[in-house]
């Protein structure tokens, strides 16, 4: 049973299906999708993008606050379980999904396996650093993309032989519609030259919440954007609290040469075309920072930390925080062309999702290997 919640998770479960089904004399699958994101711009359009089936399940939670969510979603998933006894349960990434449905199916004594397992920011005072340690503490299985989260694992006590360093899934995914995403035609469409232009997400409670934070990011913003435009997909968390707090002056409007463009969320081969070939990408998403790494553009990540630190070790990602000084330095750098030449991680060469299903293939006695 795989299970899907928020859009991140999407790219990360689509290799895995396409995997699953090349062996359909192995596994009988089902897709349930949590509901966590409803949005068409935030969870259908990925399904089309990434040809993925149509969830057999939708338990439609929607959103509130994440005790609400979280229960809401196990109360749901329960009654799944209860009635598909699955072998075994697929979670990704580190949505309130991922934990809510770990939990949910740990406790009726059903397998668990986790992939994107090990991430640690040691951040508590993210959600889903939360996430993250309530999961991999209850799998079974575990499935890693770096000798980092490996490390993580050990010292944490997970015992080594649950432990599968497999690679990236959402690279898979990347590398998989590389081709596609480089045709579409879009940023000739808005006038922008390639490598002329960043493009931004930024959607963290930490960064979106405080509106002294989110104004001094906005002020960092637009010094950048007097330089080049800054394409900004637009979370619906973020444009509430842009409205909310008045900053919707900071919005040059998509006519302008340069400035920072709000548009609506894109579908993952718009954004993928886009991050291809722009001249930065600013973000505080965990997945753009391994994406960027791959592509070989620079990351600036407005964060303090990051659980994924391979990306600053062998990739393009800068960790730089959200005050306005420190976002504006390396941005300048990067405009000046002061730019990192990355190598990609071991083991990020699209086939992660194909040694998980080889894995869970060749478990001696099927699926009952770890306890
Ligand atoms: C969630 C994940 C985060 C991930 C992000 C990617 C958790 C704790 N957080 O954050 O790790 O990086 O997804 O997008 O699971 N909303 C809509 N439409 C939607 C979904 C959400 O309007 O389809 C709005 C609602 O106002 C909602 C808010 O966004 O209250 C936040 O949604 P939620 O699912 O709680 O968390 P995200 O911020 O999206």
């Amino acid at each position: 049973m795989n299970v899907v919640g928020a859009r991140p998770n999407f790219m990360k479960m689509a290799p895995i299906i396409e995997a699953m089904n090349r062996r359909p004399e192995r596994f009988r699958h089902l897709l349930v999708h949590t509901g966590q994101h409803y949005d068409e711009k935030m969870s259908r359009s990925f399904f089309s993008d990434l040809g993925m089936p149509k969830p057999d399940m939708n338990l439609e939670v929607g959103s509130g606050s994440h005790a609400e969510q979280t229960a809401r979603i196990m109360v749901e998933f329960e009654k799944v379980c209860l009635e598909q006894e699955p072998d075994v349960v697929i979670v990704v990434g580190d949505v309130n999904s991922t934990m809510a449905c770990a939990i949910t199916a740990k406790k009726l004594g059903i397998k668990v396996a986790h992939v994107e397992a090990g991430l640690r920011s040691r951040d508590m005072s993210m959600p889903e650093e939360i996430n993250r340690l309530c999961t991999d503490v209850l799998c079974d299985y575990l499935f890693t993309t770096d000798h980092f989260a490996d490390e993580n694992l050990i010292a944490e006590g997970a015992s080594p032989d649950k432990i599968f360093f497999v690679g990236n899934v959402m690279i898979d995914t990347l590398l998989k519609h590389q081709g596609l995403a480089r045709g579409l035609r879009l940023i000739e469409q808005w006038g922008l030259k390639p490598r002329g232009f960043a493009t931004l997400t930024l959607h963290r409670p930490s960064n979106v919440d405080d509106p002294a934070i989110l104004r001094g990011i906005l002020d960092a913003l637009g010094e950048i954007g007097k330089e080049i435009p800054i394409i900004f997909p637009i979370h619906p968390r973020t444009r509430k609290m842009v409205k909310q707090f008045g900053f919707d002056g900071y919005f040059s409007g998509t006519e302008k040469p340069r400035g920072l463009w709000a548009i609506d969320p894109l579908g993952y081969l718009e954004f993928l075309h886009l991050n291809m070939s722009a001249m930065m990408v600013i973000t505080d998403s965990g997945g753009l920072q391994e994406e960027t790494t791959v592509l070989g553009v620079p990351c600036i990540t407005l964060r303090h930390n990051t659980e994924r630190p391979i990306t600053c070790e062998v990739g393009t990602n800068f960790v730089v925080g959200n005050s306005r000084d420190d976002i504006l330095h390396r941005a300048f750098r990067v405009l000046k062309g002061d730019v990192p030449r990355g190598k990609v991680p071991e083991k990020w060469d699209g086939r992660a999702a194909e040694r998980i299903v080889g894995i869970l293939t060749n478990l001696d006695g099927g699926l009952d290997r770890a306890t």
